[in-house]
C-alpha cells in the first residue's frame, strides 16, 4: 500500500475507513480509552466521523500527565468536536498508591495496573457497549511480535474486558497516523507532539513521589516546552523534558541560603529511541531557560544540562 503522505491519499484512507468503521460497527458503540496522545487521538477523531455520539470516549487523568495535557483534550473532543467524553480526575488515587514507592518498574505496574481499573471501573457504569477502539500502529505490532515493547503500553487495555477491538489504524506508521489526524482537524500540536511515557512525569520524578516535587517536574517542563517552541526548536528535537531528581542543594535566594530541589534539561534525538543523540541547544536559549526555571519554579534553585547520549544513557531516567 502506498505510504500516506499528503492530503489527498489521507482523505482517501478517511474515507475508506469510515465506510469500513460503519460496516463494521453498525449502530453499536465503542468505548476508547483517550490519553490525548496521537495515536488514541486520531482513532476517536475518525470514530467520531464514522459513528459520531456511538463512540464513549475516556480520558483518565493519573496526575502524571504534562501540563495543559488534560485541559486540551476536553477542549478539542468535547468542545470543538462534540464528543461523548468521560473525564476521570483520578490523580489523588494514583499518586496515594505511588506514596513513598521507589523502584522504577513498580512504580510502572502500580500506573498501568490502576489505569485499567479505573477504565474498567468507568465500563462498567456504561451500557450497551461492544467495542473496544484502541491506538495500535504498525510499529506496536511489529515490536510486540519482537518482544521489545512489552512493558511501554500503559494503555495497553483489559483482555478481559471482553469487548471486540476496533483498530483503524493498526496498518499505519506514526507519520502517516500524523497526516490522517491533519486531515480530520486535530490541532497540529497534537498531532505533532513529541512522544511522551505512558508512565507519563512518574519516570521523571525518580524515586519515591511527591506532589511538590511533581509540580516542579510539570512547571520546568511547561516552561522547557514554552522556550523551545518560541525559538524553534520544538519541530527539530525529537524529544525534550525536564527531570526533578530526589534531593536537594543549597543555593542563594533573596539573599539567603537556599537548600531546593534542582531541575535536569534532557533533549535528544533519535530515529527509533533505541539510540540517541544530544540536541546542542545554543547556550542563550539554555540561559534564558535556567533563568525561567529558577526564577518561575517554586522550590527550584539549579538547572542542568544532561549531555549524556544513549548509551551510555537511557532517554528517560527510570
Ligand atoms: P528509554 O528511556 O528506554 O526510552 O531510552 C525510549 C523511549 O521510550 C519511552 N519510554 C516509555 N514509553 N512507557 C511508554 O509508553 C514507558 O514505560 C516508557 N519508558 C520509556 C521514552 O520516553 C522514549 O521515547
Amino acid at each position: 500500500m502506498e505510504r500516506i503522505s499528503n492530503d489527498a491519499l489521507a482523505d482517501a484512507f478517511i474515507e475508506e475507513k469510515i465506510g469500513e468503521l460503519r460496516a463494521q460497527i453498525g449502530d453499536r458503540k465503542v468505548l476508547l480509552a483517550l490519553s490525548g496522545g496521537v495515536d488514541s487521538s486520531v482513532v476517536a477523531a475518525l470514530l467520531i466521523r464514522a459513528i459520531d455520539k456511538n463512540l464513549v470516549c475516556v480520558h483518565v487523568n493519573h496526575g502524571l500527565l504534562r501540563k495543559g495535557e488534560s485541559e486540551q483534550v476536553i477542549e478539542v473532543f468535547r468542545n470543538q468536536m462534540k464528543a461523548n467524553l468521560i473525564y476521570v480526575d483520578a490523580s489523588d488515587r494514583f499518586l496515594d498508591l505511588l506514596k513513598d514507592v521507589t523502584d522504577p518498574e513498580e512504580k510502572r505496574k502500580i500506573i498501568g495496573g490502576e489505569f485499567i481499573k479505573v477504565f474498567a471501573e468507568e465500563a462498567a457504569k456504561l451500557e450497551g457497549i461492544q467495542f473496544l477502539g484502541q491506538g495500535t500502529i504498525y510499529p506496536d505490532i511489529l515490536e510486540s511480535e519482537k518482544g521489545i515493547k512489552a512493558h511501554h503500553n500503559v494503555g495497553g487495555l483489559p483482555e478481559e474486558l471482553q469487548f471486540e477491538l476496533v483498530e483503524p489504524v493498526k496498518f499505519l506508521y506514526k507519520d502517516e497516523v500524523r497526516v490522517v489526524g491533519k486531515r480530520l482537524g486535530l490541532p497540529e500540536s497534537m498531532v505533532d507532539r513529541q512522544p511522551f511515557p505512558g508512565p507519563g512525569l512518574g519516570v521523571r520524578c525518580p524515586g519515591a513521589i511527591t506532589r511538590e516535587r511533581l509540580e516542579a517536574v510539570r512547571e520546568s517542563d511547561a516552561i522547557l516546552r514554552e522556550e523551545f517552541e518560541k525559538n524553534g526548536l520544538a519541530g527539530k528535537v525529537w524529544q525534550y523534558f525536564t527531570v526533578v531528581p530526589p534531593f536537594k542543594s543549597t543555593g542563594i535566594k533573596d539573599g539567603e541560603r537556599s537548600f531546593e530541589w534542582l531541575v535536569i534539561i534532557r533533549a535528544v534525538n533519535t530515529k527509533d529511541a533505541m539510540a540517541a543523540t544530544i540536541e546542542r541547544i545554543p547556550y542563550e536559549i539554555l540561559e534564558k531557560i535556567t533563568a525561567r526555571i529558577t526564577s518561575e519554579v517554586k522550590g527550584v534553585n539549579r538547572v542542568l544540562y544532561d549531555l549524556t547520549p544513549k548509551p551510555s544513557a537511557t532517554i528517560e531516567y527510570e
